[in-house]
């Protein structure tokens, strides 16, 4: 498949052919990481922000929030909430921080959450942009991947989204930094964006190989009607992002076969078996929300964000009654590495 191919899908809207796209993307799937879905508890834990970014509804700009931190406490008992539920691995999510009292947190966070499971469980950082040392500090504490979404691999366009001191390269650069250290780095981009061209997406997909990318989150933008973007939205976009949001994750597949995708949450908001269809279209990691529920309705970076009010074990029982009803497994207590990762690490 290139570039040309890959644009063409994503204009094809005949059912049938997408049918056989979704279809093609799962035998891929199935031939280069299996039928298991791996889980990674979610632990959103602050919603603080020093960004603005036009789209995003814990921006700082946004005063509709009460803002929040969770406690070390708070967040080692999510964590071991997820040991004992079985989860090989957590992500730990904010708004983004940079100065030394939150970097030393995080690494005072990691080293507990390392402690009390006996160093099984896999972390996972999505705390933005950060300085060499603060990336390898958390490294060194026991973080072992990181996401950083470009958000869009057009620079023009990431210009349009952010405010001037946001800049493309640096986010770049934190990419690139990332992989020197050495954790597996996953990124991605939004779907379905005021200004985006399909050619924009095809390119994001050219951009995910070219940075030898592990692990991919993507997902449809959603309005959020308290951000600048969301309010120059005009009409319903939703089910037109859903459906590119499946397209991409298909195509991602085939042209990238060997890494994790995640059935973002961003699909279950817009439809409710949305993550379902996205394993089936390809994806292979579910993000299931651990964060206390007391705080999920402060974290809410689009609207109608889903599972607002159930708690970790009810996510954990509906999420696994919903996998096993599309004929997959969940590798409980696994890491579920992405495979991309070791390949490359052999080569080199
Ligand atoms: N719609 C969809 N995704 C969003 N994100 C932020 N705001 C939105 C939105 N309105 C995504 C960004 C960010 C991730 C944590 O959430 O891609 O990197
Ligand atoms: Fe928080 Fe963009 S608004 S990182």
């Amino acid at each position: 498949m290139d570039r040309n191919e890959i644009i063409k899908w994503l204009k094809d809207n005949d059912q049938n052919n997408l049918k056989e796209l979704y279809r093609q993307a799962y035998e891929v799937k199935l031939k280069h990481v299996g039928l298991n879905v791996y889980f990674r508890g979610i632990i959103e834990f602050s919603n603080i922000c020093q960004k603005d970014c036009l789209y995003c509804g814990i921006r700082r700009s946004n005063d509709s929030y009460e803002r929040f931190q969770m406690t070390k406490e708070e967040i080692l008992g999510s964590a071991k909430q997820a040991y004992e539920m079985k989860y090989g691995s957590i992500v730990l999510q904010s708004g983004e921080r940079s100065d030394v009292q939150f970097v030393d947190f995080v690494t005072d966070v990691v080293k507990g959450i390392k402690n009390l499971s006996d160093n099984t469980l896999g972390i996972t950082l999505s705390l933005g942009e950060q300085s060499k040392e603060t990336y390898q500090q958390w490294f060194e504490a026991g973080a072992h991947r990181y996401l950083l979404r470009i958000e869009t691999s057009n620079p023009e366009l990431y210009k349009k989204l952010h405010p001037a001191d946001h800049v493309f390269n640096e986010r770049l650069n934190c990419l690139t930094v990332l992989k020197e250290i050495g954790y597996q780095v996953g990124t991605g981009v939004m779907i379905g964006l005021p200004g985006q061209m399909l050619e924009d997406l095809a390119d994001d997909i050219l951009f995910f190989k070219d940075m030898n990318i592990d692990m991919i989150g993507m997902g449809p933008y959603i309005v959020h009607n308290d951000t600048p973007l969301g309010k120059s939205v005009d009409g319903d976009i939703s089910s037109k992002n859903f459906e590119l949001g499946l397209k991409m994750i298909a195509l991602t597949r085939i042209y990238l076969e060997d890494v994790n995708i995640a059935a973002t949450t961003a699909l279950q908001a817009l439809k409710p078996i949305g993550r379902e269809m996205g394993l089936q279209c390809g994806a292979n990691i579910i993000m299931p929300n651990i964060t206390h529920t007391k705080y999920r309705k402060f974290y809410q970076l689009y609207e109608d964000k889903p599972c607002l009010d159930e708690n970790a074990s009810l996510c954990r029982d509906c999420l696994s009654g919903r996998i096993a009803s599309i004929g997959e497994s969940i590798g409980f207590n696994e890491w579920g590495d992405s495979p991309h990762y070791f390949k490359n690490r052999i080569l080199k």
